[in-house]
């Protein structure tokens, strides 16, 4: 029996590509390279596949979206700012209709009002907040597990 490789998109929204050097106080030293080598090498044990997508603009965020409808199994999402404005994106997530993750590598609850509110956070299977780069790869495991249905009935898509 041949076994079905998962494909996990991680999708990073705008100012994403200036970690490392952007507040470093805040989203740490770790460039988003960095965060994706860690996360290559957790997709190579898991013997997943792993694509990386990462734009300043929400038009193409929604396109990478919706073809990921046709080339993905699974979601990781930081959709940084665009976290507490856009409507498009989370109807672009509820297009796909792939399990997703929501990661922060800050903790939103800590911060001010308005990064309290997330417009996607009741059409994702749920999230991770506040551990920095190492968010990304626990998000990755949580879709990893719901995509090898152990999802038990704790919680659904
Ligand atoms: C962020 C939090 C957002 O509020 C912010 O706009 C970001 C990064 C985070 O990863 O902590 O750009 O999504």
């Amino acid at each position: 029996m041949s076994k079905t490789v998962s494909r996990i998109l991680f999708v990073d929204g705008p100012n994403l590509n200036v970690l490392g050097k952007r507040e470093p106080c805040v989203y740490g030293n770790r460039t988003l390279d960095d965060i994706r080598k860690e996360v290559s090498a957790a997709a190579t044990l898991a013997g997943a596949e792993v694509a990386f997508f990462q734009s300043n603009h929400e038009g193409e965020i929604v396109d990478r979206l919706q073809k990921a409808r046709d080339d993905a199994d699974g979601i990781v999402i930081n959709p940084a700012a665009y976290t507490h404005t856009s409507v498009a994106i989370r109807d672009a997530l509820l297009y796909c209709g792939l399990p997703a993750m929501e990661v922060h590598l800050s903790n939103l609850s800590k911060r001010e009002e308005f990064r309290k509110i997330s417009l996607v956070e009741d059409v994702v299977v749920g999230r991770v907040c506040g551990i920095g780069g190492y968010g990304y790869v626990l998000a990755f495991m949580a879709i990893m597990h719901i995509l090898q249905g152990e999802k038990g009935n704790a919680y659904e898509r």
